[in-house]
């Protein structure tokens, strides 16, 4: 509509004026992921956006995602500012997750290596060894493995179990998860593969063991998207959030995109296939942050120090 192009128009161009980028994740409003690629920024996983965010040379960064995604950009470029267009949006990992219950919990367990999920608040990454993201838990957790330590694992159980599968890891689990993946079913996904049986199914690794064993690619965000470009295959079944097809639908025209189904559908489950917490990024917040300079991230500079430790092993694994 006029009024969408004239919003985008107007933060395009405050973006230019206050020298700042936009760092946007797969799950946001494709308004939001256009909008980034055409502005100079970057839509991404968590991974990635962390790499970009620290890389630019930009002195503001506004990340359309969730607050763990605005934090980790603030711990790796403190003298940055950081804006995000809604401070309330969270995760329920990181909310399942409370520092003080965690450090006891690592607490109880001195013996085993801290390796906690990137959708984690600033202080769990500051009592951590290692901060992962999808992209590279496995490989991390592998190579710990080979060196014998045993892990301690937080919050995800599901990406913890299946870690631990691939591996064969000792790991102890924290018992938490993502709501939004949480809700994809492993028999009615059966059903629904009997009825397309030439699709492949790509599966993101927060959703349960159920889903994840009828996967033809498990991954990140991007590695998910990747595997739509690379593998031979016209149709997908897609267990993650929907603001993914939008970069799906763009990597591949011709492909047809099927959503995993959930417990319930759209009416009866508002959490279905789309995270709440993302959805509360839009062109109207994210132009009104970058107008008035409101909901900047804010992170503790000593637990900052401690949490980029954690960060910046992963990012020197993965470099
Ligand atoms: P990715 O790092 O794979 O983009 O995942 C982030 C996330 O929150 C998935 O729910
Ligand atoms: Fe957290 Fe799940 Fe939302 Fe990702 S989709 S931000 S893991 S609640």
């Amino acid at each position: 509509s006029d009024e969408k192009v004239q919003l985008k128009k107007k933060i395009a161009d405050l973006l230019t004026e206050k020298k700042a980028v936009l760092v946007a994740h797969y799950y946001v409003d494709s308004d939001l992921q256009d909008l980034a690629e055409e502005t100079g920024g970057c839509v991404s996983d968590s991974l990635e956006m962390a790499r970009f965010g620290r890389d630019h040379a930009a002195k503001t960064l506004v990340v359309a995602g969730v607050k763990f995604m605005g934090e980790t950009a603030k711990i790796l470029s403190p003298e940055k500012t950081i804006l995000m267009p809604d401070l309330d949006a969270t995760c329920s990992l990181d909310l399942g997750c409370d520092p003080d219950e965690f450090a006891a919990f690592c607490d109880a367990h001195p013996d085993r290596t801290v390796v906690v999920y990137a959708n984690t608040s600033a202080a769990v990454k500051a009592r951590a060894d290692w901060m992962v993201t999808s992209s590279v838990g496995l490989d991390i957790v592998a190579h710990l493995h080979t060196q014998g330590k045993k892990i301690l694992w937080a919050p995800d159980k599901h990406l913890g179990s299946y870690i631990q599968k691939q591996t064969g890891a000792d790991m102890l689990l924290w018992q938490g998860s993502c709501l939004v993946h949480d809700e994809f079913k492993g028999i009615e996904l059966e059903i629904l593969k009997e009825s397309h049986p030439a699709a492949k199914i790509l599966v993101h690794p927060e959703s349960p063991a159920a889903v994840v064993a009828l996967a033809d690619v498990v991954g990140s965000t991007s590695q998910l998207i990747n595997a739509v470009r690379t593998l031979d295959a016209q149709e997908f079944i897609v267990a993650t959030d929907n603001g993914i097809l939008h970069k799906m639908q763009m990597a591949a025209p011709n492909k047809k995109f099927i959503v995993a189904p959930t417990a319930g559908n759209s009416a009866t489950c508002k959490s279905c296939a789309h995270c709440p917490w993302m959805a509360m990024n839009g062109l109207r917040n994210l132009l009104h942050v970058l107008e008035t300079g409101e909901n900047q991230i804010q992170v503790d500079p000593d637990i900052g120090r401690r949490a980029k430790l954690s960060i910046d092993r992963m990012l020197d694994f993965a470099a």
